[in-house]
């Protein structure tokens, strides 16, 4: 289960990209990153950042601790800024924060970073499960930290969330777009770990992670959040029985690669 904090001072924004990310102090004084509910891309974000996040642990790659985060609407009050004064008003109640990972830095093999073909494997495999293109050189949303890969940034995964009618669609691609995938160079053990992730995870594993989303991000698309959370669960275990598709499709792109 995921902890809840509170938000007790806004410290900074991260202005890479451009949901406006905040590092923010809370009241066990650990800092977190925040991805609030109120930014451009909605609630489908957070959505997106806890049911992949819980993933990517699941099988068994470094995320940074998730939390429930809430934001009092005094929080922003005072700040200067005016758009993120409307932001932080906007996400009043429950947001997605991640712990902070003082002083890593983003992983760059132009600057001679290397990944371990197992992580590698894993991650490619991750991605194509839950259909995040955000893991390219150009965003490669992957911290180095204590000598490990920390994966971060999964607001855009599982995208058919924001096409219901036609998401039935994606539920056995085979993602041709992780040829874009700054770990690809690494992932020589593709087979293995699909083997091994197909076994871990389970629709008892993806129905707990699905349970943990709060009703208020769930309002939108069907009419209960129970509904929401089962039309998750169908498409996710339709997309874990078309591993085999996503995988080749994998290898036959990284076998253009090397
Ligand atoms: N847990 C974290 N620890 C340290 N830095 C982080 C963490 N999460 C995000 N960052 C930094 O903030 C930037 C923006 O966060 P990210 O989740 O990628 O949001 P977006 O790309 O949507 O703006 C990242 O590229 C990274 O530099
Ligand atoms: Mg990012």
């Amino acid at each position: 289960m995921l902890r809840t904090i509170r938000a007790t001072q806004y410290v900074t924004a991260l202005r890479e990209g451009g949901s406006l990310p905040a590092i923010i102090e809370a009241d066990d004084l650990g800092l977190y990153v925040v991805k609030f509910r109120g930014a451009g891309q909605g609630p489908l974000a957070l959505v997106a950042e806890l049911v992949a996040g819980e993933i990517g642990r699941t099988l068994g790659l470094n995320i940074p601790e998730l939390v429930f985060a809430h934001v009092d609407p005094a929080l922003g009050r005072n700040e200067p800024d005016q758009e993120i004064r409307d932001l932080l008003r906007a996400s009043a109640g429950l947001n997605l924060a991640l712990d902070y990972l003082p002083g890593s830095s983003m992983f760059d093999p132009a600057a001679g970073d290397k990944a371990n073909p197992h992580t590698a494997s894993l991650a490619v495999w991750f991605d194509a499960f839950t259909l995040n293109v955000d893991r390219t050189p150009r965003n490669a949303n992957l911290l180095n930290w204590h000598s490990q890969l920390y994966f971060i940034d999964h607001g855009a995964a599982l995208y058919f969330h924001h096409n219901w009618p036609d998401a039935s669609r994606l539920a056995d691609s085979p993602f041709a777009d992780i040829r874009n995938h700054i770990l690809l160079p690494w992932a020589s053990k593709l087979e293995e770990v699909a083997a091994q992730a197909t076994t871990r995870l389970n629709s008892s594993v993806l129905n707990k992670i699905l349970a943990q989303i709060p009703d208020e991000w769930l309002q939108s698309s069907h009419p209960t959040p129970a509904e929401a959370r089962a039309a998750y669960l169908d498409l996710l275990t339709r997309r874990l029985a078309a591993s085999p598709i996503f995988t080749q499709e994998a290898i036959r792109a990284r076998a253009h690669l090397i």
